[in-house]
C-alpha cells in the first residue's frame, strides 16, 4: 500500500513532477521511423504530457519541438531524436547536448531477422499499471492460464498448457536493468523459469512463442499510455531482410463501440488490458491489500521512489543504463527454453 502523496510521486508525468522528472531521464519510444520517409516528414505527439512535434530533416536525421510553450519569447524546447530498429525515441530531459546513451536492446539491435512494429490502441489508464503487471509474475497463471482454460472448456492448448501449471516457489531480485524474474513450476512439467527482466523503468522484454518482443509503454500523459511493441521473428530462412529505416509497421485501433466491457478476451492481450484499465485512469493505492505474490510490484515501486529520490538529489538515475558504447552493442537476455513452446503472451 502506498500512501496518496506516494501514488502521486510514483505515477504523475507531467513537467515538474518527480516521476516526470525521472521518465525523462530515459530515451521514450516516439514512432515507428517508417513513417517518416521523406525529408520534411512530421509526426504530431504527445508523451510525458507534452505536445510534440517529430520531423525529418534529412536520412536519418530527425528533430523534435514542443509544439506548445506558454511563452512565445521563450526558446522552443528542441528534443534529441535517435533512431534505432525501426523506431524513433525521444529523450526530454536535462542535458540533452550529452544525452545518455540510447540502450540497444537485442530486439532493437539484432538485423539478423525480420522485425515488425505494432502502435497499439490508445490505453485509458496511468502507465504505471500497466508496467506494474509486469512485476506480477504469478497473473499468468491466475488471468491467462486460467482463463484461456476455461474459455477451452478444459481442452489443451499450448499457452494454457504452459502457463497454467502449479506455482510452487516464486522470486524476485533487483538487476541492472530492472527487476529479475523467477519462478518454479511444478506438476507434472516441472520447471524453473527465469524471465526476461522488467527493463526499468518502463518496458517489458519479453519472448511471445517464436518472437522476441519489447513492449514500450510510454506515457501519453497522467491518464493514457501508447504501447509500441517490436517484434523478432524466424522469418524466412534466406528471406530478404529489411533495413532498420523500413521496420514495417502497423497502428492498430480499437473497432467503434469499443469499451473496457467488451474487450476482446479471447487474447492475453486483451486480458491484460481489461486488468490495467479496469484500475481507473490512476489506480488509488491507498486503498489495495497486496500479497505474498505482490513482493515484486513493491520490489519495483521501491526502486522507482529510490531512482526518483537521485534524481532529485541531482544525481543521474543508476539503473537501466548504458555508460560504455562498447557495452552498448546488443544487450541480450537469457530467455527461458520452453518458452518458444508457450505461444503468444
Ligand atoms: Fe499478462
Amino acid at each position: 500500500m502506498l500512501t496518496s502523496e506516494q501514488n502521486e510521486r510514483l505515477t504523475r508525468v507531467g513537467q515538474g513532477t518527480p516521476g516526470g522528472a525521472l521518465l525523462r531521464r530515459y530515451w521514450q519510444a516516439a514512432c515507428p521511423e517508417k513513417e517518416l520517409a521523406h525529408d520534411g516528414d512530421r509526426k504530431r505527439l504527445r508523451v510525458l504530457g507534452e505536445d510534440l512535434l517529430v520531423y525529418r530533416e534529412a536520412p536519418g536525421a530527425y528533430r523534435c519541438i514542443r509544439e506548445r510553450y506558454p511563452h512565445a519569447a521563450v526558446a522552443i524546447a528542441t528534443y534529441p531524436v535517435e533512431a534505432l530498429g525501426g523506431l524513433l525515441f525521444v529523450y526530454m530531459g536535462p542535458q540533452r547536448d550529452h544525452p545518455p546513451l540510447l540502450p540497444r536492446w537485442d530486439v532493437l539491435a539484432r538485423e539478423d531477422k525480420p522485425k515488425r512494429i505494432r502502435v497499439m490502441p490508445e490505453h485509458h489508464c496511468n502507465w504505471l499499471q500497466i508496467q506494474e503487471n509486469t512485476a506480477d509474475s504469478v497473473h499468468t497463471y491466475y488471468l491467462h492460464g486460467h482463463r484461456v482454460y476455461q474459455m477451452n472448456g478444459g481442452k489443451p492448448d499450448r499457452a494454457a498448457d504452459y502457463f497454467y501449471r502449479p506455482i510452487k516457489n516464486y522470486d524476485w531480485k533487483v538487476s541492472a536493468w530492472g527487476v529479475e524474474k523467477f519462478l518454479e513450476y511444478g506438476g507434472e512439467r516441472p520447471e524453473v523459469e527465469i524471465r526476461p527482466p522488467l527493463i526499468f523503468p518502463n518496458v517489458l522484454r519479453i519472448p511471445e512463442g517464436p518472437i522476441e518482443a519489447l513492449h514500450f509503454r510510454v506515457p501519453i500523459d497522467d491518464e493514457h499510455t501508447r504501447i509500441i511493441w517490436v517484434g523478432l521473428s524466424e522469418g524466412v530462412p534466406g528471406g530478404e531482410l529489411t533495413s532498420p529505416d523500413r521496420v514495417p509497421y502497423v497502428y492498430e485501433f480499437d473497432a467503434p463501440g469499443t469499451t473496457i466491457e467488451n474487450v476482446d478476451l479471447s487474447t492475453f492481450y486483451g486480458q491484460d488490458r481489461v486488468v490495467w484499465e479496469t484500475q481507473g485512469a490512476i489506480a488509488d493505492r491507498s486503498i489495495e491489500t497486496l500479497g505474498a505474490s505482490d513482493r515484486g510490484i513493491v520490489l519495483f515501486r521501491r526502486m522507482l521512489a529510490e531512482q526518483i529520490e537521485r534524481v532529485e538529489r541531482g544525481e543521474e538515475p543508476n539503473v537501466a543504463v548504458v555508460s560504455d558504447p562498447a557495452q552498448n552493442v546488443c544487450i541480450t537476455f537469457a530467455a527461458p527454453s520452453s518458452w518458444a513452446e508457450a505461444g503468444t503472451v
